[in-house]
């Protein structure tokens, strides 16, 4: 019994030490929910807390209302707590004595915070801009922290959208938490919208693959800064405007990204009044990225809006939740019988953005139809002719995201199928769009669960008891609350990562991961550019390389050249990139690690017979061409050299270390600035030298040079004896072999005159000299000689189907 008295004695003074702590100037409580609001002096915003769903509340800012009811939901402007609404019961909004707001769920956790300190006497008000404010009680009093600081899916006029936050959409127009869909200030200063989905992540607006200039934004003003004004004119610092239609007149504006992915201005004379969409930032709502998740395309009609459907074959993953897509219906297999089984089919004007696995030019349909079924991962292609270069394309694909069907894309996708089994579609379910995708209709019940303190318990000792435990446990949390909501918040601003939203499996990671990964950098493999190269092993026990830049300052060109180009690509002769690390100083990129080093070591170990060498050659002008003229940008390697090719286990060539390389503006080819020399000697087209404009021919010389060595066993730069003299001097190899090529009239005896020698006998002299004369050409004096990439590759694959 004594031991019972003085526990609860301790409790006590828990619970008076709990109050003291918790002493307040001023408390709003949830249960006068109707009362306990903050107002603006003319009326027109109202702070409090705002029902959003069953005895789930969350402390918001709306448009004022005259009435009030379900049918007539409130626009929110502005929400504490979206993600962790509060108990409708002794839930809190309380402005501490320690000049601290915060907002307690059913008076344990504490779930927001303004984390601000002050002695002096502070108030909560909010303006007629809709701004909540803390500020100290006098006036002009100094301002603690304002709600325009932290916007959540709405931007009001006048307040500033900045670089060191995000507007986040809301899950669906009566699901106030958020959502998939934000926009961004992008690290080259461009205001961009981006789907961040729990599988995939993509810019979409503007459009990928248009470069910045090209979507007309500039990139040049650092200071990101974003603005709606009150006569109704959106303006950004990367020069995107939006002017709305009803531009000049003073009326309610807002500017929201809404459920959708979309970025609308809204407008409306009086708080009476219906919204009025009076301009948006994306036109082609079938064109935002993850709308139907995978597997499934987007489809418009203009009666029943926008809609999803899975693709035949397939069926909805989550019935409530569209962004979740489709899986198959059917497994296919993959061996020497795949072709009997499989079977294709089209579908008229459907597109699916990104994840090609390859792409080949003046492909035949039936070319096109075998390409994809000898690969396992090829699960559709896409069959489309383009316009501009006068050829069909074929496009095989290892995912299908971002669907969608339109009349304006002339294309098809055909799908791989079982061929025995049979699939229904209707493509009138198409035109007439009779399925209704319910992303937006979806209403979860919001569990919040909580224990209610009994109060009949039977005897006093036992409540105290359970109220004591209870605090107990309310300390607790708040201590882990304090440090988890520390993380979170450090890990919301940092938002770096968007850079590279286009990648698949990428991910950050940090310096202390990396170096335990590369034990403290100890095994170095190589040197690229602008950095080191290391061995590491990963925990999940994936080998990597591990690139480390050198002194950050200068390394930062190299770094995002590398981050933003290689992680946007996606080609089988290309490196894969899983993630980089910038902490502080450091700057690292992690690649896939490839056993076998680099051509330069492979070469010079003599591990290549002639076959390896020609696979070598045809699967480097692969990606050479891809990036030069078919991917999202066009890109100048600008360092080819054998010591960036690396040779995977079946010695297939992947290009890496684009630390040098050079975006390019798409329309306008020939007149790109460059603002230093780049290269390696030996490798570098005479362009460089001479000052001339320089092309995609760069990358194109060297690699010439790369199949010279590779014919000739001879590096770069050869050491020639003078004979008559003692010295020595350097010579190009290009140089030498066109001395050669001079001298000797017959290809085949030219060919036998600079060949390795240490290839012996084993060659074929048919595709040899195909590869000889390519690299002639290809290091061409004169740029227009040299052929494009497409063409060198076109002219090596003749052989392919050979032996
Ligand atoms: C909600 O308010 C609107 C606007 O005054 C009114 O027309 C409507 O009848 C109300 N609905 C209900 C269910 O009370
Ligand atoms: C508020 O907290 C900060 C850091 O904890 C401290 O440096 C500062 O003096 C505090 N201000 C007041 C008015 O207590
Ligand atoms: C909108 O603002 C931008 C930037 O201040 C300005 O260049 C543009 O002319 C404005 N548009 C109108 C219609 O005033
Ligand atoms: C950058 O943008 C801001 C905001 O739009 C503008 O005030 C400033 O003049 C711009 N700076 C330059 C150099 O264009
Ligand atoms: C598949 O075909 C290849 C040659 O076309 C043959 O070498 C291999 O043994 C076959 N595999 C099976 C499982 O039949
Ligand atoms: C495309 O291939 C066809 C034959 O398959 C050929 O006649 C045509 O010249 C090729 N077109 C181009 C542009 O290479
Ligand atoms: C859609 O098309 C199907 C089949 O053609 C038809 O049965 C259905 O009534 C149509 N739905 C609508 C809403 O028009």
């Amino acid at each position: 019994m004594m031991r019972m008295a003085s526990l609860s004695i301790f409790f006590t003074i828990l619970i008076l030490l709990f109050h003291f702590q918790h002493s307040s100037s001023f408390s709003f409580s949830v249960e006068n929910f109707e009362q306990d609001i903050i107002v603006s002096p003319k009326g027109t915003f109202t702070a409090g807390f705002y029902p959003v769903g069953e005895n789930a509340y969350s402390f918001a800012i709306w448009f004022t209302q005259k009435y009030k009811n379900l049918t007539n939901a409130a626009t929110i402007v502005w929400m504490a707590n979206r993600d962790q609404p509060v108990n409708g019961k002794r839930s809190t909004l309380s402005l501490l004595k320690t000049g601290n707001v915060i907002l307690t769920d059913a008076d344990y956790f504490i779930v927001w915070s303004t984390n601000t300190n002050s002695s002096k006497p502070l108030d909560l008000f909010l303006y007629d801009t809709g701004n909540l404010v803390l500020r100290e009680h006098t006036t002009n009093g100094f301002i603690l922290w304002q709600s325009f600081d932290y916007p959540t899916d709405t931007l009001l006029p006048e307040q500033s959208f900045t670089r060191y936050v995000n507007l986040v959409s809301s899950k669906s127009d009566n699901k106030y938490s958020s959502g998939y869909y934000k926009l961004i200030f992008d690290n080259d200063n461009v205001l961009r919208l981006l789907y961040d989905g729990p599988q995939v992540s993509s810019i979409y607006w503007p459009y990928p693959w248009l470069v910045s200039w090209d979507a007309g934004r500039s990139t040049y003003n650092s200071s990101r800064e974003a603005k709606l004004d009150v006569w109704g004119n959106f303006s950004s610092s990367d020069d995107f405007t939006l002017t709305t239609s009803d531009y000049g007149t003073i009326l309610q504006r807002r500017l929201t990204l809404d459920s959708d992915g979309n970025v609308r201005a809204y407008s409306r004379k009086h708080g009476h009044e219906k919204w009025l969409i009076s301009g948006q930032f994306h036109q082609q709502l079938i064109k935002i990225h993850g709308i139907c998740g995978p597997n499934s395309i987007c489809i418009t009609n203009p009666r029943t809006g926008r809609k999803c459907l899975c693709i035949p074959g397939y069926r909805r993953i989550d019935i409530q939740d569209w962004s979740q897509g489709c899986k198959p219906n059917f497994q296919l297999s993959c061996n020497n019988k795949t072709k009997l089984e499989t079977r294709f089919q089209r579908l008229h004007h459907v597109h699916f953005y990104g994840y090609d696995y390859d792409y080949r030019a003046n492909y035949t349909y039936k070319q096109c139809k075998h390409y994809c079924m000898r690969m396992c991962q090829c699960i559709a292609f896409e069959y489309r002719f383009v316009k501009d270069q006068e050829m069909p394309y074929c496009y095989p694909k290892s995912q299908l995201q971002n669907g969608f069907s339109s009349p304006n894309f002339e294309g098809s996708i055909f799908l791989r199928l079982p061929k025995g089994k049979q699939v229904f579609f209707n493509e009138n379910d198409i035109k007439n769009g009779s399925l209704v995708c319910s992303r937006n209709n979806e209403v979860k019940q919001l569990r919040r669960p909580y224990i209610e303190g009994k109060e009949n318990g039977p005897m006093k000792f036992m409540f105290w008891f359970t109220i004591g435990l209870g605090l107990i446990e309310a300390l607790c949390f708040f201590m882990i609350w304090c440090f988890l909501f520390k993380n979170r918040k450090h890990s919301v601003r940092d938002n770096q990562g968007y850079v590279f939203a286009g990648a698949i499996g990428f991910r950050k990671f940090t310096y202390s991961e990396l170096k335990q990964a590369t034990k403290c950098f100890s095994q170095e493999i190589g040197k690229g550019a602008g950095g080191t190269v290391y061995k590491g092993l990963l925990s999940n026990n994936r080998v990597v390389a591990i690139k480390r830049l050198h002194e950050a300052n200068k390394g930062e060109r190299e770094f995002l050249a590398e981050i933003s180009i290689i992680g946007r690509l996606n080609h089988m002769n290309l490196i894969g990139m899983w993630g980089y690390c910038a902490e502080g100083k450091h700057r690292l990129l992690v690649f896939e690690y490839m056993e076998k080093g680099s051509l330069a070591d492979t070469l010079s170990s003599n591990a290549l017979d002639w076959a390896k060498r020609y696979q070598i050659a045809v699967g480097t002008a692969k990606c050479l061409a891809y990036i030069h003229e078919e991917c999202l940008e066009w890109i100048l390697h600008c360092d080819i050299k054998p010591q960036n090719i690396l040779i995977d286990s079946d010695y297939q060539p992947k290009v890496a270390d684009f630390g040098l390389s050079k975006l390019l503006q798409r329309n306008n080819r020939d007149n790109s600035s460059f603002s230093r020399m780049r290269g390696t000697r030996g490798y570098m087209a005479p362009e460089w030298i001479f000052n001339l404009p320089i092309t995609s021919k760069v990358d194109v010389y060297s690699y010439g040079v790369v199949v010279l060595e590779m014919i000739t066993g001879k590096s770069a730069m050869i050491s020639i004896q003078i004979t008559d003299g003692e010295e020595s001097h350097n010579e190009s190899l290009v140089t030498w072999v066109r001395e050669k090529r001079r001298k000797v009239s017959d290809m085949r005896s030219f060919v036998e005159h600079i060949l390795d020698p240490t290839l012996g006998s084993n060659y074929d002299m048919v595709k040899l000299e195909t590869l000889a004369a390519v690299a002639l050409d290809c290091v061409e004096e004169e740029k227009h000689m040299r052929p494009n990439m497409s063409q060198v590759v076109e002219r090596l694959q003749i052989h392919e189907h050979d032996s």
